[in-house]
């Protein structure tokens, strides 16, 4: 569970956690020494012509900001200014095999937080503007230099008509030039703003995802709507006459207020509902099925070779209930060791288990290996 000491400088997770994550800005100079980036600005743009990609170019013209999506083409790029632009690829973990290692370098942050990376390629000038993130974020550097500024203010006033949120009245407090390998983090809610300095400035984004309360408190009625079915019907066999047929009576407020507190729930439907939640993919995600393989067979593999997470998986767990791309997955007892170590780890190496453990791990899995979620 330990990162490497450089990656959060001379702070250990356990402190990184204490004292920075949630709670403010911490820059580490040569988090990755050396690192240069994972892909070049050609491959980066060669992602934002694929279909299940999401990608956006956004132009900063003097106070004029233009956004589009893509997927691109060729003639996107060229008819493009010198500078001040920006193109943000995300989901790049999803693509990239270095890009899903890279962010296992974060571990000692729980996978349930993680939402993805996303690379941004500029020119000098290149900018999205000053604004804030519902993540905590840690913008490492690729190749060129980055200057971000960083700003906790409470003017959250937003340029009117602009095609993204960008602050209106931006004060920064503290700034820094990042080369390649330095690494910022911003809590969640830290404006910021970062300018591209270089021609081929690259910034690698590894979001955490905040999710808002009302968003889970909302995602949790509609799974608890799916889960309860409460029985019975409205009953009024003590019924009054109303001195208004169109009123609606206190009595009858109460019956239903009584019907509502006896709905309930208890933490194994809270941690489905998070299971699910938490691992359902976005929705431009696509897998590719496994041509048809038989049980028997794929346990005979299992004994040659490791089995991985396909690259846009999100497996997690509690306890022993299991769940990957927004299903839950049934796992008995005996293989729950093996399968959190999938989990934790995104690939499982099953050659050394017993033939009758690759059988059970192969019958668990087989549905997961046919949709595509999990390969060799
Ligand atoms: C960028 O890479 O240009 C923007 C990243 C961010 O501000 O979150
Ligand atoms: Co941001």
């Amino acid at each position: 569970m330990s990162a490497p000491l450089t990656l959060l400088g001379q702070l250990s997770p356990v402190q990184f956690l204490a004292d920075y994550w949630q709670k403010k800005p911490l820059l580490i100079r040569q988090a990755i020494p050396n690192f240069n980036g994972l892909l070049t600005p050609n491959e980066l743009a060669g992602l934002a012509c694929e279909e299940d990609v999401q990608a956006r170019i956004v132009q900063n013209q003097g106070k004029q900001w233009t956004v589009q999506d893509g997927p691109f083409d060729e003639d996107d790029f060229t008819a493009l200014p010198e500078n001040d632009w920006s193109l943000l690829v995300q989901s790049i973990n999803h693509h990239l095999p270095e890009a899903a290692d890279l962010l296992s370098q974060f571990n000692f942050i729980p996978h349930a937080r993680l939402d993805d990376l996303m690379v941004s390629y500029a020119p000098k000038g290149g900018s999205v503007g000053a604004h804030l993130d519902s993540y905590d974020v840690f913008l490492l550097q690729g190749s060129g230099k980055r200057r971000w500024q960083i700003s906790p203010q409470s003017d959250l006033t937003l340029i009117e008509d602009a095609p993204l949120k960008i602050l209106k009245h931006f004060e920064a407090e503290q700034e820094w030039l990042l080369a390649p390998g330095d690494m910022l983090y911003l809590p969640p809610n830290m404006a910021h703003l970062g300018i591209s300095e270089d021609q081929d400035c690259m910034t690698y984004s590894i979001g955490f995802r905040a999710p808002k309360t009302q968003e889970l408190v909302h995602g949790f009625l509609e799974h608890l709507q799916d889960s309860i079915q409460p029985a019975g019907l409205y009953e009024d066999a003590d019924l009054s006459i109303q001195i208004h047929a169109a009123e609606i009576s206190g009595d009858m407020v109460t019956k239903v207020e009584k019907m509502l507190q006896n709905i309930q729930w208890d933490k194994s439907n809270i941690s489905d509902f998070l299971g699910r939640y938490l691992t359902e993919p976005k929705s431009d995600v696509i897998f590719e099925p496994t041509p048809k393989i038989t049980i028997d067979g794929f346990a005979k593999q299992l004994a040659k070779k490791p089995i991985s997470l396909a690259l846009q998986s999100q497996m997690l767990f509690h306890q022993q209930q299991f769940f990957i791309n927004g299903e839950p997955l049934a796992v008995p007892t005996r293989l729950v060791d093996q399968m959190q170590a999938l989990a934790d780890h995104r690939s499982l190496n099953a050659t050394s288990l017993t033939l009758e453990q690759q059988a059970a791990l192969a019958s668990t899995l087989h549905t997961a290996l046919i949709a595509g979620y999990v390969s060799f």
